[in-house]
């Protein structure tokens, strides 16, 4: 087991109502004015935005509002965001919304303390020294935004989405009501799904010895996410599996899941290249590229593969033939997939590739063929572009 640090400081307000809770929670911060920061349409559909705001009034807070945040969330709504906090003196960003949201609210954090371009930090042309403080009231159990300390911005000069991780964008608090995610489209909710378990999975492929704890929480929080994620989607306002999903989207990204393990990420670099490119939802690129990235690495620890396997999808173990084993492993995972409407390839995803557009992803996932992703086996420019072609 590696040495570790874990920090985990955001405070999580959870169960039916906590929305009403907001004004007092920002309160708290001792701030003068918050920027309440959402999406296109679902928070302002809901009522949920006119109770925040509400909650705020309630508190006596004064505010200012920005939607319009799009899936795989762009720069320039982050510096529109900019632009309107520092002319409406604003010191606390409250995201109210799914990871994009976050993500922006906290690059718009990053930006007012910034007197440079805030893409320098996903450029990893500088390092952020101060951030804003913010808060997010989460409605989409997935990216895990509200207690990470990652942000993923989408540059439109050139379509790359770049992430950029510091402890200084972690959430004051996140506000978490199940009852808020009952009026996600299926697509979102195992998009959702896919997402969480892969920030578990990220971790679990490892070839770190004796975390054993760390694997049990792992494959805990996976065999309990793939159970909640087929009952939310057979009932959507199942409250319990609602529950479930959206304290593991949680906990599968602040780290806990990872303690004493070295991550792989990969599949992460890939999809965010196809997020750039294609606007496709980032759970299901997780989900069309993981099978091909497991069957191209998994030789490298085929006993990590076997564990995954039996405790995780409940494989039985052919000890003769660990191989089959953890094969067999990689398929009910594409089955789960599947089975929850996820696709497993490119083609499946609404993508149909020419192998120039492959080698373009892959040149850009490798930052012009300057660097190797993954920690369970490295990949460079030519792994990625066959781990694409396998996807495809
Ligand atoms: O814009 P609105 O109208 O709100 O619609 C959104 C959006 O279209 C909708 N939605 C959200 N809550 C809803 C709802 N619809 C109905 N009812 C609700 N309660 O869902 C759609 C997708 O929202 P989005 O925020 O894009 O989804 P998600 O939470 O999956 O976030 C994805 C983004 O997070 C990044 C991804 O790359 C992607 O850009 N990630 C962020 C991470 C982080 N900050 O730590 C880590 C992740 O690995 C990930 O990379
Ligand atoms: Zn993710």
């Amino acid at each position: 087991m590696k040495n570790f640090s874990y920090y985990a400081p955001t405070r999580v307000v959870f169960g039916k109502d906590a929305q009403n809770q907001t004004g007092e929670l920002v309160k708290q911060q001792g701030c003068k004015k918050v920027l309440v920061h959402y999406g296109s349409q679902s928070a302002e559909k809901s009522g949920l935005l006119k109770s925040i705001c509400g909650s705020l009034d309630a508190a006596g807070i004064a505010y200012t509002t920005l939607g319009g945040v799009v899936p795989n969330p762009r720069i320039s709504k982050v510096y529109e965001g900019i632009a309107l906090c520092r002319q409406e003196g604003v010191d606390f960003i409250l995201a109210v919304g799914g990871g994009s949201v976050i993500d922006s609210a906290k690059a718009i954090a990053y930006g007012l303390a910034y007197d440079g371009d805030v893409w320098d930090f996903y450029a990893k042309k500088a390092q952020a020294s101060a951030c804003y403080p913010l808060g997010a009231v989460l409605t989409l159990s997935a990216a895990g935004s509200e207690m990470s300390d990652s942000s993923v911005l989408t540059n439109e000069d050139g379509w790359l989405k770049r992430g950029y991780s510091s402890d200084l964008s972690r959430c004051r608090f996140a506000i978490m009501n199940p009852e808020l995610t009952y009026t996600l489209p299926a697509y979102q909710t195992a998009s959702g799904v896919t997402d969480i378990m892969m920030h578990t999975m990220e971790r679990y492929f490892t070839h770190e010895k004796d975390t054993m704890l760390t694997d049990s929480l792992a494959e805990g929080l996976l065999r309990t996410v793939m159970y909640s994620g087929k009952d939310a989607l057979k009932n959507p306002m199942d409250y319990n599996a609602r529950a479930q999903i959206m304290w593991a989207g949680s906990l599968s990204h602040n780290g806990l899941t990872g303690c004493g393990t070295e991550g792989d990420w990969a599949c992460h670099q890939l999809e965010h290249e196809l997020g750039g490119m294609f606007d496709v939802a980032h759970g299901a690129g997780l989900a069309a590229v993981w099978g091909s990235w497991a069957r191209y690495v998994y030789q490298e620890d085929v006993s990590r593969f076997v564990q995954f396997a039996v405790n995780v999808m409940g494989c039985t173990n052919d000890f003769a033939h660990p191989e089959k084993t953890a094969v067999a492993g990689i398929e009910a995972m594409e089955d789960y997939f599947r089975n929850i409407g996820m696709p497993v390839s490119l083609r499946e995803l609404g993508i149909e590739a020419t192998e120039e557009q492959i080698r373009e992803l892959a040149y850009k996932c490798s930052y012009r063929d300057t660097r190797t992703i993954g920690g369970f086996k490295k990949l460079d420019r030519e792994d990625m572009e066959t781990v694409y072609l396998m996807a495809r």
